[in-house]
C-alpha cells in the first residue's frame, strides 16, 4: 500500500484485547454509517487477531481499513500462537501496530524483533505503523529524544533511512496511554520535529511519505488542539476508539483542521 493521493490526515483505532463479536458489529456499524464518507482522513480499525474476518466483512469497500496489533517476524514455521503476515493479507489487512509499549513491556519486545517485523510487514505490503515513546522516568530525566531516537535507529542501522517510506510512526508517551494526561500539544510538536528530523535524511518525497501520528490519551476534547500542530499528521487512538460517539468526534477534528 502506498500514500500516492495520500489523506492528509489518519486516525487509527486500536482497541487493543477489548470487544465481542455482538459489540464489535454494534460499533463498525456506527463506524460505517459516520466515518466512510471523509474526504481527507484515512480511518483505520485495528483489531484482535480472531476480529479481522468480521472487520473485513463490515468494512469492505467502505473507505475505512482494517489490520491488526502485531505480526510474527517469521514467515510460517513451527512458532505456536504466532500470526503471520500471510495470514493477515488473507484477511486484507493493511495496517499493522508494531512496538505497542504495552507488548514491549509485557512480552519482552525488544528493539531489534520489532524492526524485523516492521520489515516483514513492508514486504507484505503492510503498512507498519510503528510506535515508539518515552516513560515518564525518562520524559523527567530529559532524555525522552535519546529514547525515541534509539527506537528508530534499531531499524535505521538494520535496513536504512529509506525503508520509512510509505510508513506510519506513532509517537506514544508512556506516561499519556490510558491515563487521561495527553502530551500538551507543544510536548508533541517538539517530538515530531525531531522524530521527522530523523526520518527526512533522504529526501522531501520520502518525509512526505511517512506519516507521524500522536497517541496517549486522544479525545474528542483535545483532538482538534493536537491534530492543528504542524508536522502532527492524526492520532492512534485507544480507549475513545471504543465509544462511536467518542471516536467521531476524534475522526471530524481529523476532518475539520484539513487546510
Ligand atoms: P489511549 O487512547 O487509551 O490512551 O491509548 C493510546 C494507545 O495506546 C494507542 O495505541
Amino acid at each position: 500500500m502506498t500514500h500516492t493521493n495520500t489523506p492528509r490526515k489518519y486516525v487509527i483505532a486500536n482497541w487493543k484485547m477489548h470487544g465481542d463479536l455482538a459489540h464489535n458489529q454494534a460499533l463498525l456499524d456506527r463506524y460505517v454509517s459516520q466515518l466512510s464518507d471523509l474526504k481527507g482522513t484515512q480511518v483505520v480499525v485495528c483489531v484482535p487477531y480472531p476480529y479481522l474476518a468480521q472487520a473485513q466483512a463490515k468494512l469492505q469497500g467502505t473507505g475505512i481499513a482494517w489490520g491488526a496489533q502485531n505480526l510474527a517476524k517469521n514467515e510460517d514455521g513451527p512458532f505456536t500462537g504466532e500470526v503471520s503476515a500471510q495470514m493477515l493479507c488473507d484477511f486484507g489487512s493493511q495496517y499493522v501496530i508494531l512496538g505497542h509499549s504495552e507488548r514491549a513491556t509485557a512480552y519482552c519486545e525488544s528493539d531489534e524483533n520489532i524492526a524485523q517485523k516492521f520489515m516483514v510487514a513492508k514486504k507484505h505490503g503492510i503498512t507498519p505503523i510503528l510506535c515508539v515513546g518515552e516513560t515518564l522516568i525518562e520524559r523527567e530525566a530529559g532524555v525522552m529524544e535519546l529514547k525515541v531516537g534509539k527506537q528508530l535507529d534499531a531499524i535505521i542501522d538494520l535496513y536504512g533511512v529509506e525503508v520509512f517510506q510509505n510508513t506510519i510512526v506513532s509517537y506514544e508517551p508512556i506516561w499519556a496511554i490510558g491515563t487521561g494526561l495527553a502530551a500538551t500539544p507543544d510536548q508533541a510538536k517538539a517530538m515530531h520535529l525531531f522524530i521527522k528530523g530523523k526520518l527526512m535524511q533522504v529526501n522531501a518525497t520520502h518525509e512526505n511519505s511517512v506519516k507521524i501520528l500522536y497517541g496517549g490519551s486522544v479525545n474528542p476534547q483535545n483532538a482538534l488542539q493536537l491534530f492543528m500542530v504542524e508536522h502532527i499528521d492524526g492520532g492512534l487512538v485507544g480507549k475513545c476508539s471504543l465509544n462511536a460517539q467518542e471516536f467521531e468526534g476524534i475522526c471530524q477534528a481529523a476532518e475539520s483542521c484539513q487546510e
